[in-house]
């Protein structure tokens, strides 16, 4: 597949705790969402060949705000947004609601054009990810779904779960696509899909 146009600059702008935080608006937002440890940070960093911009941790839970960083690729400016993880156990119900809040504050702001769920190719498709991308839908905002970390499996297994998981999201095909941040696979297609919604 073509690598297609260049980032022309990527760059970390601010994060907000709270809605009265949020910065103005620039260009388009495309916002990452999923799990704790599922590889949000890793695919923003892989998405601008930017191999620490974003913080990724070890430990899940580390990202408790959102973070925007603004890139240019080709001529099309952008911000992608980085949200804080959910479905950490060792949170308290409190913190439950305040990421409840935080994110559907964000979505409430109709500031996203495009929403991409993550998704960890090794764990099952949950009711976590359903009422997000319930969430999304009752809000117009499209979605894709990147199916993380597909070079922890061999290509057969991985093969196998990307087709349970494809089953499972219920999403047309061109819209999951199966992503390494270790190994760049997917990343052009990604883009394409990400291109074409903005
Ligand atoms: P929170 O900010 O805590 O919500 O996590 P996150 O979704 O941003 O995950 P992060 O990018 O920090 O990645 C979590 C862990 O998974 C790190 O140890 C990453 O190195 C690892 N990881 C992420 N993506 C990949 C991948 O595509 N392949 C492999 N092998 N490891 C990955
Ligand atoms: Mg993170």
């Amino acid at each position: 597949m073509s690598r297609g146009p260049r980032i022309q600059s990527a760059e970390y702008r601010c994060a907000a705790s709270a809605a009265a935080e949020f910065p103005p608006p620039r260009g388009p937002e495309v916002a990452l969402l999923g799990r704790s440890n599922v590889g949000k940070s890793s695919l923003l960093n892989r998405l601008v060949n930017r191999r620490t911009l974003a913080r990724t941790s070890a430990t899940p839970g580390k990202t408790r705000l959102l973070h925007w960083y603004d890139v240019v690729r080709g001529e099309q400016p952008l911000a992608l947004v980085d949200l804080p993880g959910y479905g950490f156990a060792k949170v308290s119900r409190a913190e439950r609601q305040s990421w409840q809040r935080l994110v559907e504050a964000y979505l409430d702001a109709r500031r996203a054009r495009l929403a991409l769920l993550l998704q960890d190719l090794r764990r099952d498709w949950s009711e976590d990810e359903s009422l997000l991308l319930a969430w999304l839908a009752q809000r117009d905002i499209p979605a894709l779904v990147a199916i993380t970390k597909v070079d922890k499996e061999k290509p057969m297994r991985a093969a196998a779960r990307e087709k349970a998981l494809r089953a499972a999201i219920g999403l047309p095909p061109e819209r999951v696509i199966a992503t390494s941040a270790e190994t760049g696979k997917g990343i052009d297609e990604l883009w394409k899909a990400i291109h074409a919604e903005l």
